[in-house]
């Protein structure tokens, strides 16, 4: 472990591609200790900014929480309109303050780009928790972690990605990490107003991801191992009325689910809204509340490494 905690402390969080297969392994491998033998006090003392310029419940409530856990305590906001930015304040600023009142950032705000400026200002490490439609990493990290312990590994397994793929960060991330394993096919899902961006698609192909686009999840659902689910990102869209075309354009139910393979499993960051059924919910395929619970010891193995809190 001395070795993970050497390769992990101190650093930024700000990119999925920031870290290698090792590192994304040691990281698993100390929050399986977490879920195994439980949580250790070893965060005592130590404080987390938790700095949400945008609304979230998982990814912020599973920080706050994972520090709580390893014995740390937690200062923030969790919304804009409660921080002195309404004042005029500059967010360089805001950074500078919670740097010389906390050992670790972590943010979360509306423009591409935010984590990494507050990483350039902050003297203390700084995670990315969401920075516009950019990218999510530590998401990333639990879409990796989920998978590799309900399917035993990443390698060779054939993967959806469906919904927005144009805007969703979390999906940008999901298949940069899938760069760094090496699953057998991807298939790119959506409608055709919903394609992953051109940049995105020239980077995972430039790093070796066998992947193909298509329309229609019936056509390859018979295939996938897995299904990775979002929901249209309506606040990214510039334009209401391309949001008004592609709302209803997909919905995943159990009907839909019965044509897959019986060891199939569907992971969704959440929040969803209708383009998963609730009728998935108490099918055998539906993984995605494991995913969810399993963003507390995920995140917790990540500040112990980061903040050299495992002993
Ligand atoms: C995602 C996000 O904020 O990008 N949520 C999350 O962190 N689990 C996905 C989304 O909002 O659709």
């Amino acid at each position: 472990m001395n070795k993970a905690i050497a390769r992990f402390r101190g650093r930024d969080v700000v990119s999925t591609l920031d870290f290698d297969k090792e590192d994304l392994e040691a990281l698993f491998k100390l929050a399986d200790e977490y879920v195994v033998n439980g949580y250790k006090d070893v965060l005592r003392g130590r404080v987390m900014s938790s700095a949400f310029f945008e609304p979230s419940t998982r990814t912020r409530l599973s920080f706050e929480s994972a520090m709580h856990r390893l014995g740390g305590s937690v200062i923030g906001f969790s919304s804009e309109e409660a921080t002195s930015i309404v004042k005029g304040e500059k967010f360089v600023d805001t950074i500078r303050m919670l740097d010389s009142y906390s050992d670790i950032i972590v943010i979360r705000h509306k423009y591409e780009g935010s984590a990494k400026l507050a990483a350039e200002i902050a003297e203390h490490p700084v995670i990315n928790a969401g920075d516009g439609r950019n990218e999510h990493p530590t998401q990333a990290m639990l879409d990796m972690y989920t998978i590799s312990k309900l399917k035993g590994s990443i390698n060779n397994l054939v993967i959806g990605v469906m919904g927005d793929l144009k805007y969703a960060r979390v999906v940008n991330s999901f298949l940069l990490a899938l760069t760094i394993f090496k699953p057998k096919k991807v298939y790119l899902i959506s409608h055709p107003l919903l394609r992953l961006r051109e940049d995105v698609k020239k980077l995972i192909a430039s790093r070796g991801l066998n992947f193909e686009e298509v329309n229609d999840v019936n056509l390859v659902l018979s295939e996938l191992d897995v299904l990775y689910l979002t929901r249209v990102q309506k606040e990214r869209f510039l334009d209401p009325l391309e949001y008004e075309k592609v709302k209803n354009a997909y919905r995943i139910t159990a009907e839909i689910v019965k044509k897959c393979r019986e060891d199939f499993i569907i992971l969704h960051p959440l929040p969803r809204v209708d383009e998963l059924d609730r009728s998935v919910d108490n099918t055998k395929h539906a993984a995605y509340f494991t995913q969810a619970s399993l963003g507390v010891p995920l995140r917790a193995a990540l500040l112990s490494l980061i903040l050299g809190g495992v002993h």
